[in-house]
């Protein structure tokens, strides 16, 4: 039998975590044959729904379950963790700025980044689901000196989910016929989900659309405020298509996607001109085993998308700056590796 994944989730009684945990516990993260140990974490408040959360999970009687661990202790959710899922978050409460939102989440995050530096495997995988992710992820790869930032990372696979299923419909193509589809930056409305490489049935997606104001006035407004439109339908933010883009991450990063590219957003090692040092998503590559390589072999990007990749860097910048003076392990390391 495979070795037993422990698999930390915070916000584990959350939207989102209650639309992910039964697919972990059916195998859909780590593949049919991998067992899972779940050690989910929690607010104090949080810990009596998540009773109940737990129960159902029992209740699903799903062979590859080893354990399921209750807490709000992050030491103790993150022990011996070879995954995290890092979900919970301080939502925006009326009238809170943007900047506030930011520092109320750094401080979740530098708690958490300290506690899986302290109790965590030392291999372990993080995905930051929570927002703002990208900054967040800065925030707890900063407060975890221990282990490489690489193993940190945000997700945009909601995105590039979004933006497939979007060039699906209007080329009626099936979305397993559109691939390399990128998302470049944060995951705000200034992403940039870009076509340029994109293929659809193989063929240059951008030939077969052939509608240029489309995908500038339509496709690519409406990827980067989908998040607003399933609000405004649905009355509450996306939580079961987030829940299934962080299964597709993590089984792609674990189980291996071949050579289909995956849009990360990971440490910016300055690759694609990108400043050093942010969470910025770039298209990879996943072989499997926890392993990611950015897909370098592009062309360099048009002026269009220049200025589009650049706009979304700036953000990351400027939301660095509103964090810095929380990143007390930032210096050092950060800068050196
Ligand atoms: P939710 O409010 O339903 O659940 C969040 C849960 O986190 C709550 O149960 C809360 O008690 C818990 N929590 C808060 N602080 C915690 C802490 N310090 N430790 C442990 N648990 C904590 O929210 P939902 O819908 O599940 O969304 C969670 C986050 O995911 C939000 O920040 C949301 O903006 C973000 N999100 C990110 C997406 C992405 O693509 N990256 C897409 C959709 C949502």
């Amino acid at each position: 039998e495979a070795p037993t994944k422990k698999v930390a989730v915070t916000g584990a009684a959350g939207a989102i975590g209650y639309a992910m945990l039964m697919r972990i516990a059916s195998g859909q993260m780590f593949g049919p044959h991998v067992p899972v140990e779940l050690q989910l974490l929690e607010t104090e408040q949080g810990l009596k729904p998540l009773r109940g959360v737990a129960m159902e999970i029992k209740d699903g009687a799903f062979p590859l379950v080893r354990g399921i661990k209750q807490t709000a202790d992050p030491n103790t959710g993150f022990g011996d963790a070879d995954v995290a899922v890092l979900v919970g978050a301080r939502p925006r409460g009326p009238g809170m700025e943007r900047a506030d939102l930011m520092s109320a989440n750094a401080a979740i995050f530098a708690v958490q980044g300290k506690a899986i530096n302290d109790a965590a495997k030392r291999d372990i995988r993080v995905l930051v689901v929570g927002n703002p992710a990208n900054t967040n992820a800065l925030v707890a790869a900063a407060n975890a000196p221990d282990i490489d930032p690489a193993q940190f990372m945000a997700m945009t696979r909601l995105d590039q989910n979004r933006a497939m299923g979007q060039v699906a419909i209007k080329t009626g193509t099936p979305v397993r016929d559109v691939e390399r589809v990128v998302i470049w930056g944060n995951h705000s409305s200034t992403q940039y989900p870009d076509l340029s490489n994109a293929l659809v049935n193989g063929k240059p997606a951008l030939d077969v659309i052939n509608d240029t104001k489309w995908v500038r006035e339509e496709f690519i407004p409406r990827v980067q405020k989908r998040g607003a439109e399933i609000i405004g339908a649905r009355g509450a933010s996306s939580a079961t298509s987030a829940a299934s883009a962080a299964i597709d991450h993590m089984h792609d990063l674990f189980v291996g996607s071949g050579d289909a590219w995956q849009s990360l957003a990971i440490r910016s090692d300055g690759s694609y001109g990108i400043d050093k040092d942010i969470w910025y998503s770039v298209p990879c590559r996943c072989p499997g085993d926890g392993v990611y390589e950015r897909v370098l072999d592009i062309p360099p990007p048009d002026e269009y998308s220049a200025a589009m990749m650049d706009a979304t860097r700036k953000e990351l910048l400027e939301e660095r700056d509103a964090v810095k003076h929380l990143l007390p392990a930032a210096t050092g390391k950060q800068t050196s590796t």
